[in-house]
């Protein structure tokens, strides 16, 4: 039994891996600079103008996919470029003839706070599908499952490839029985690819290694595995390295000008790393000169956007918060005059964390968790004032929390002694109606199941977009 595995039989496993021919394994990577690797290290704040001579040398790569879109992309765009996300990525898909092109989606949630009805969830699977989206990662912060069903369900039906993701994180209710578990369960889903990611740059390498070989081991042939490893703590070589020895078949990646950090392991690195490997992956580092040459003149127009917090930050390992959401609680107590509450507010979030139930911290978690943390100490009294998005999250709207929430703030929050019912998916909990009340509040304005899609979530941003778009 692997989960038990000795640092002798990792070895012995090891030396057997080894033994085989150069590029008898390769590994597969998806590179992320566009999505994932701008929204780490420049706040997504890249325009589409400047995004597609990157896309287009991306495509003469030969990675498995590029991630392109989604995670805050829809919000960024409307709200600080004057950009309509749909056109973006129906501009990408013009010069990206040869490549999938990748989205994140938070299952039920989709791309915002809350959770929609199965219908508005198809639909937009339907539109991005149609668009030019192959490749969908599909999450729930909480890992509640039962909310990437319909995503995954819906990406099938539309032609689309379902990657399905559990969502790492450490602490007390989160043992190697648990990931186990949850690989089974997603294993059954039905998804092409099962993804474990550490969006918070937390995992250690002989975790990453026994991890990936048991989720190796549960999903056979049935689905290949990949990891999704951010890099805050500094250990995502380690744990890619350790992965690859485990098994994984493919891990995700992004160009070195914007690399590491809160971001992932650079793409040149790891591509070099492997050659004449058994997991040569068969792309050239002369193919990548490119690309890495317009990253580097990105990097430098958008430096501005560039925070203190992209950077290796090991105190991520107390705080589990990412360097994203870390901005974030910076600019909420700048914006109240109290930036000396910073320490407090970081340390009072692994206590937010366990009041919730451990949930992994990635947006929207990560948001949830930070936002009450700095009104905790701004406040100066826990939970005098609760979030919105605390209730919805007591309530159950973001999936079932991994632990128990704390009995004191189930009572602030629904005035009773006892937890919530969570036998209730978050979609059920969604408000029905939502197409018809943005077709009504947007009238003319919006010209297209997309347009009325941007009015169900993000309704401000989008009328105005749209206002001025005319
Ligand atoms: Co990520």
């Amino acid at each position: 039994m692997t989960l038990d595995e000795t640092l002798e039989g990792i070895a012995q496993h090891i030396r057997t891996l080894l033994d085989q021919p150069a590029a008898s394994k390769p590994l597969k990577i998806t590179d992320l600079t566009p999505r994932d690797g701008q929204q780490c290290k420049l706040a997504t704040r890249v325009t589409t103008d400047d995004l597609l001579p990157l896309c287009e040398a991306l495509d003469k790569c030969g990675f498995y996919a590029v991630e392109v879109w989604g995670g805050a992309s829809f919000d960024v765009c409307l709200r600080y470029l004057n950009e309509d996300p749909w056109e973006r990525l129906r501009r990408i898909k013009e010069v990206m003839p040869n490549t999938k092109l990748q989205m994140l989606l938070r299952g039920q949630h989709i791309l915002a706070y809350r959770p929609y009805s199965d219908d508005i969830v198809r639909k937009f699977c339907e539109r991005a599908c149609a668009n030019g989206i192959d490749v969908f990662r599909i999450f729930e912060a909480t890992n509640d499952f039962r909310n990437i069903v319909t995503a995954t369900n819906a990406v099938k039906e539309f032609g689309g490839e379902a990657h399905v993701e559990v969502n790492y994180t450490v602490s007390p209710v989160h043992t190697l029985e648990k990931w186990m578990e949850y690989a089974d369960q997603l294993v059954d889903i039905g998804a092409d690819w099962l993804s474990l990611k550490d969006a918070t740059g937390i995992l250690m390498p002989f975790d990453s290694y026994r991890i990936i070989r048991g989720i190796k081991e549960r999903a056979g042939d049935k689905l290949p595995v990949l990891l999704h490893d951010h890099d805050m703590s500094g250990a995502s070589s380690m744990c890619h390295w350790m992965a690859i020895l485990a098994g994984v078949d493919m891990i995700d990646t992004v160009l070195s000008p914007l690399s590491f950090g809160s971001s992932h392991p650079a793409t040149e690195t790891m591509i070099a790393a492997l050659q004449g490997s058994p997991f040569d992956t068969g792309i050239a580092l002369k193919d990548l000169e490119e690309p890495t040459r317009i990253t580097k003149e990105i990097r430098d127009k958008y430096q501005k956007y560039q925070t203190g917090y992209t950077g290796v930050n090991t105190d991520v390992l107390t705080h589990k918060i990412p360097g994203g959401m870390i901005s974030n609680m910076v600019a909420q107590l700048k914006e109240a005059g109290r930036m000396d509450l910073m320490d407090a507010a970081l340390k009072e979030c692994p206590s937010v964390e366990r009041d919730l139930g451990y949930p992994p911290l990635l947006t929207p978690t990560s948001q949830i968790v930070g936002v009450q943390a700095v009104l905790n100490v701004l406040t100066g009294e826990r939970y005098k004032l609760i979030t919105r998005e605390v209730n919805d999250y007591v309530a159950g709207k973001y999936g079932r929390p991994p632990g128990s929430v704390s009995r004191e703030l189930v009572a602030k929050v629904t005035g009773s002694d006892t937890p919530p019912d969570y036998a209730i998916r978050a979609g059920e909990l969604a408000e029905p109606g939502d197409w018809e009340k943005a077709q009504e509040a947007l009238g003319p304005l919006a010209k297209s199941d997309e347009d009325i899609l941007l009015g169900i979530l993000y309704p401000m941003q989008a009328k105005d977009f749209l206002s001025a778009r005319g």
